[in-house]
């Protein structure tokens, strides 16, 4: 099976745990194949919350209602995907560049299921750089800050999140206390938000496989 494949099996899997209503949904190609399936049963759906403005056109295209999130109540469910995931479900998240909007709604919902092919599960994070989103203006002083916390972080030149701000990707991280960091780098001023999901991690993680789908709670 392709990686394609086993994303799509980790997207089917995580329509179990949909009862119908509001749900929350991420951004990324696995994410992509759930909204696909979501469109299958829309008969349960009254709307979606997205994460960004590609998750929210897709949505519209099989005429799924999207919604603002301050107008439902705490969510039942998000379904995203990740970049890596550790066995804590701590994960890395954001190479998409969604990740503030997907941190709110994850915070904002009480299960939040994760789906990912097989190879997003690692020992350690931090393989995949780890994305940051900035206030234009702070880009170098936050850079300057991440390489005091041992990172060596890039500007993703020619993007723009969907908030109007901009994105490094601190590489060389060996990331042993992901809750530590992710309060560390939050405390940067200038600093939105970054990808480590590790205050608020997945609750359960949909791992597609050869050997079918993968359940870690
Ligand atoms: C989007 O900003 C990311 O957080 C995605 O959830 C993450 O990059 C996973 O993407 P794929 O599903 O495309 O691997």
């Amino acid at each position: 099976m392709s990686q394609d494949d086993l994303k799509r099996l980790a997207a089917k899997a995580a329509l179990e745990y949909f009862e119908g209503g509001v749900i929350g949904v991420g951004t990324g190609s696995t994410v992509n194949h759930f909204i696909d399936f979501l469109a299958g049963v829309k008969g349960k759906i009254e709307g979606a919350v997205s994460s960004s403005e590609a998750s929210t056109k897709l949505l519209k295209s099989h005429n799924i209602p999207v919604l603002d999130l301050n107008a439902t109540a705490e969510l039942d469910l998000y379904v995203d995907g990740a970049d890596e995931s550790n066995h804590q479900l701590h994960l890395v998240k954001g190479g998409g560049g969604a990740l503030t909007r997907e941190k709110i709604i994850a915070g904002a919902s009480k299960t939040f299921v994760c789906i990912a092919d097989g190879s997003k599960l690692v020992d350690t994070l931090g393989s995949f750089p780890l994305p940051v989103e900035v206030i234009p203006m702070a880009r170098s002083h936050v850079a300057r800050q991440l390489v005091k916390l041992d990172g060596t972080p890039i500007w993703r030149e020619n993007f723009v999140t969907d908030n109007g701000n901009l994105i490094l990707d601190v590489h060389n991280l060996q990331i042993e206390d992901p809750i530590k960091l992710e309060q560390q780098i939050n405390n940067i001023t200038g600093v939105v938000t970054n990808g480590l999901f590790a205050l608020r991690p997945a609750d359960v993680l949909l791992l597609g496989t050869e050997e079918g789908v993968k359940t870690v709670k």
